[in-house]
C-alpha cells in the first residue's frame, strides 16, 4: 500500500499501467486502500457552487479521488483544518473515521468516487458540526 500522510488525511497514489491504448489504474481493498472496500459511490452533475459533505462518521473510512476534473476537499479534526485539492485520478485521499469533511469548488463534469468500508448506514453521521466537536473531544 502506498500512503503517506500529509497531514489530517492519508495520500494515496494508485498504480498506473501505461500503454499507447492509454492509462489503466486499478485499487484492490485491503491493498492499495487499508479496508475492505464494502461500498463505492460517485459524485456526478455537482452544480460548480455546491458543497458536499458537511459531515464526519463515527466509524466509516473512505477513499476519496477525482475520477474526472477537480475539486477541493477540506478536513477538520476539531482542532486543525486543512484543505486539499483532488485533481489526478490516481491520487486519493483517506479520509479517517471522526474527521470532518467539506467538498466544494467542483469543475464542470467532475466526478468523484468514494470507497467506503462500510455500507451506507445513517447512523453512522454526525451532521451537525457542534456535536462533531462535542464527540471528537470526548474520544
Ligand atoms: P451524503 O453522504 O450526505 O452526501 P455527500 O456527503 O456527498 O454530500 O448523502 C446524500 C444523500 O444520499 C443522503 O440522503 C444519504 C444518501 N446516501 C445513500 O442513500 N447511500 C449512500 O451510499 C450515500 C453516500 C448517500
Amino acid at each position: 500500500m502506498k500512503t503517506s500522510s500529509k497531514g489530517l488525511a492519508g495520500l494515496i497514489d494508485l498504480p498506473v499501467i501505461t500503454d499507447p491504448r492509454g492509462d489503466l489504474t486499478f485499487v484492490e481493498g485491503c491493498n492499495h486502500v487499508p479496508f475492505d472496500i464494502a461500498r463505492v459511490y460517485f459524485l456526478y452533475n455537482v452544480p460548480v457552487d455546491a458543497e458536499r459533505g458537511g459531515h464526519a462518521h463515527r466509524e466509516l473510512r473512505q477513499v476519496i479521488f477525482a475520477l474526472s476534473g477537480s475539486f477541493r476537499v477540506s478536513v477538520d479534526n476539531g482542532q486543525t483544518r486543512e484543505e486539499y485539492w483532488l485533481r489526478d485520478p490516481r491520487k486519493g485521499i483517506l479520509v479517517e473515521r471522526m474527521i470532518w469533511r467539506e467538498m466544494d469548488a467542483f469543475s464542470q463534469g467532475a466526478v468523484c468516487m468514494v470507497l467506503a468500508s462500510h455500507p451506507y448506514d445513517e447512523g453512522d453521521y454526525i451532521r451537525d458540526h457542534s456535536t462533531f466537536l462535542k464527540e471528537v473531544s470526548g474520544s
